[in-house]
């Protein structure tokens, strides 16, 4: 592995700007005095102890951290609670009761409000009919989801009864759909007839019907009605609709009382090699992390109307769509559409519309509303924002600066937050009255304990790239992966021993103990934020008929930050055609589903590999980038 050091060191040479909070920010904020909140979070287990109290133990922890069996670390052990009776129940003798919990808007205009009452009836519904198809608490549910209502209300209702939910983003393809299930051996899946794109829907029904004929473990699917596609039945195992699930079922239903350490979910997640790993999160540090995380950094209070743009179906948006909001008792706007239909306004109109305070986004989208120009942020009132957010890969300056200007109208600090579907919560990321340097996450938040370290697990000094490591546990942090507990060990913990958690990402620290993360040091590529690994993709080719070898990389992209280029060797007999390329690309797109996005497919008659037959990735994308390929002594052509 290189640790390049080229990107970031130019970064750091032209990007010495550095933002202050206004008067009004430190005013409004909760957490004034940054060092101070960094410094009360150095004694981890008194500041974890701390924040769980504001929420409801059935019965109480005997120890907050539990080191004894690490990797495989515990917390608030012998706690037991729920994280829905939290995110929902609990509010229900406070004025939350009548407060908007969801506020769902889609591209179409069309809006639906959801009190925390209705909440807690319409999960508890949900959570009865899924005690009636047979679901026990332990049981895998998959969901293959548009973000909508029924999609949190179907995870709240997991929740509520102990069942382990498994959301799959439904842009995945059917394969990645029956793999999940099939890895997670879910007893129900819970699809909807379709979802709104671009003024179009996508029906997502056939996929559901297509993985459900593959998957044996599904003994029931049920539909929710909600983009008026025509629900065709699927011929295998029992289907019902989610109206008529819910109608007639109770409206009241008792919490599982859930040890702290009892499974909340699993969510798939991209690897460098071989089938996505299913990231185990539990229940009480889950909540807890999650939850103070998203009052810390973006100052939540219950007037605040917050809006996530990510999809129900990855971390971003179980975290911080679903689960955080709700225990903090604020509003949660779930939007589904595109960002740039019918207009590219189309975001900025739903903040005018809805007086949406706290708005989190990812740097592609940033990067791809710019391309429209200024005009249309500009022709809204964003006046109601008072902080804006950055997540999934790192922010240019440039559309920092933009974002910063013309959405936050040079008022709104940036939350640039790092964190990973394996963390559950955000880890490093400045509070709303700490100075900003566009294009760094700042420092990590406190209780949390980030380095940057080299291979043998030393410090390295400040400028210097290196593995960027959490060095001390913290409670929402994975558990292990669904089945595999060695490869759990194996990727996050043996790199470097003695407990320091290696997250995969490559960063440096500047004379400020600002971090710069400059993205991932294995064969993992983030296409518009979206992670999916090279070895995925090149199955994917190699799946195709023609295709003899492929080795893929990501190249830069100036909107999805990074694309695929993939180097294809092919069988005898076939011809280098344009028409062959245009049908790989549909035979990826089909096997993955549209994150995977291809820049270029070049034919080739060999490709760089270690003498052990290994391809040399990094060759390759040092060539594409001109840059020097280091230590190639192992290199053969083949
Ligand atoms: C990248 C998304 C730079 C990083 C929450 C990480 C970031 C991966 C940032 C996790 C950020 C996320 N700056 N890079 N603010 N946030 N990343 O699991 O490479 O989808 O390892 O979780 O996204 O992606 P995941």
């Amino acid at each position: 592995m290189v640790i390049e050091e080229e990107e970031t060191t130019s970064v750091l040479l032209h990007e010495r700007r550095v933002f202050r909070p206004s008067a009004a920010v430190v005013e409004a904020a909760r957490v004034k005095d940054w060092e101070a909140e960094l410094t009360a979070g150095q004694d981890i287990e008194a500041y974890w102890a701390a924040k769980a109290g504001q929420f409801e133990w059935f019965a109480p922890w005997t120890q907050v951290l539990d080191s004894r069996d690490a990797p495989f670390y515990k917390w608030f052990v012998g706690g037991r609670t729920n994280i829905t009776h939290n995110a929902v129940d609990r509010h229900l003798s406070t004025e939350r009761r009548d407060r908007v919990a969801l506020l769902y808007v889609n591209e179409r205009g069309e809006e639906y409000r959801v009190t925390y009452a209705e909440l807690a009836s319409e999960v508890n519904k949900m959570a009865n009919a899924l005690m009636k198809l047979g679901v026990r608490k332990g049981d895998r549910v998959a969901m293959y989801l548009p973000p909508c209502v029924e999609a949190a209300v179907s995870m709240l209702a997991c929740a509520k009864i102990g069942a382990v939910h498994s959301v799959v983003y439904a842009g995945f393809s059917v394969r990645a759909l029956a793999d999940r299930i099939h890895d997670a051996n879910a007893k129900v899946l819970i699809t909807a007839d379709g979802t709104f794109r671009r003024g179009k829907v996508i029906d997502l029904k056939s996929v559901a019907d297509e993985a459900v004929g593959a998957s044996p473990s599904i003994k029931t699917t049920v539909v929710v009605r909600h983009a008026g596609n025509p629900v065709v039945s699927g011929t295998i195992g029992r289907e019902m609709l989610y109206d008529e699930l819910i109608e007639g079922a109770n409206s009241e239903c008792a919490a599982e009382p859930m040890d702290a350490e009892d499974a909340l979910f699993i969510l798939y997640t991209s690897g460098s090699t071989g089938m996505p790993k299913g990231v185990v999160h539990t229940t009480g540090g889950y909540m807890v992390a999650t939850a103070t995380t998203l009052q810390t950094v973006f100052d939540i209070h219950d007037d605040d109307v917050w809006w996530c743009t990510a999809d129900v179906g990855w971390i971003t948006g179980h975290s911080y769509c679903v689960y955080a909001p709700l225990l903090a008792g604020t509003t949660s706007l779930i939007y589904e559409g595109a960002p740039d239909y019918p207009e590219p306004d189309a975001l900025w109109r739903v903040v005018e519309r809805n007086a949406v305070t706290k708005f989190y986004t990812a740097p592609t989208t940033i990067r791809h509303l710019m391309r429209f120009g200024e005009k249309w942020p500009q022709g809204c009132d964003l006046s109601s924002l008072k902080i804006l957010g950055s997540v999934g890969e790192p922010i240019n300056p440039e559309a920092w600066v933009w974002y910063y200007e013309h959405v936050g109208g040079l008022r709104c600090p940036i939350m640039d937050t790092w964190w990973q579907t394996e963390t559950g919560c955000f880890m490093i990321s400045p509070l709303p009255v700490s100075a900003l340097k566009p294009g760094s996450a700042t420092k990590p938040l406190p209780g949390i304990e980030a380095d940057v370290m080299d291979l043998d697990g030393k410090p390295v000094p400040p400028g210097r790239g290196g593995l960027l490591v959490i060095k001390t546990p913290w409670p929402s942090m994975l558990r292990t992966l669904y089945n595999n507990p060695d490869r759990y060990k194996k990727t996050y913990w043996e790199q470097i021993p003695g407990g320091i958690y290696v997250s995969g990402d490559i960063a440096r620290k500047d004379e400020d103990g600002y971090f710069w993360i400059q993205g991932r040091a294995d064969d993992v590529l983030k296409i518009a934020g979206h992670r999916i690994g090279t070895s995925e993709i090149e199955s994917a080719f190699v799946s195709h008929p023609a295709v003899s070898e492929a080795a893929v990389i990501g190249t830069p992209d100036p909107i999805r930050g990074e694309v695929i280029k993939a180097f294809i060797i092919l069988k005898e007999g076939y011809a280098e055609t344009p028409e062959l390329v245009k049908e790989l690309r549909k035979h990826v797109r089909h096997e993955l589903g549209p994150i995977a996005v291809i820049g270029a497919i070049v034919f080739t008659a060999t490709l760089p590999k270690t003498r052990s037959g290994k391809i040399m990735r990094r060759v390759l994308k040092a060539r594409e980038l001109g840059i020097d390929v280091g230590d190639v002594s192992t290199l053969i052509e083949t």
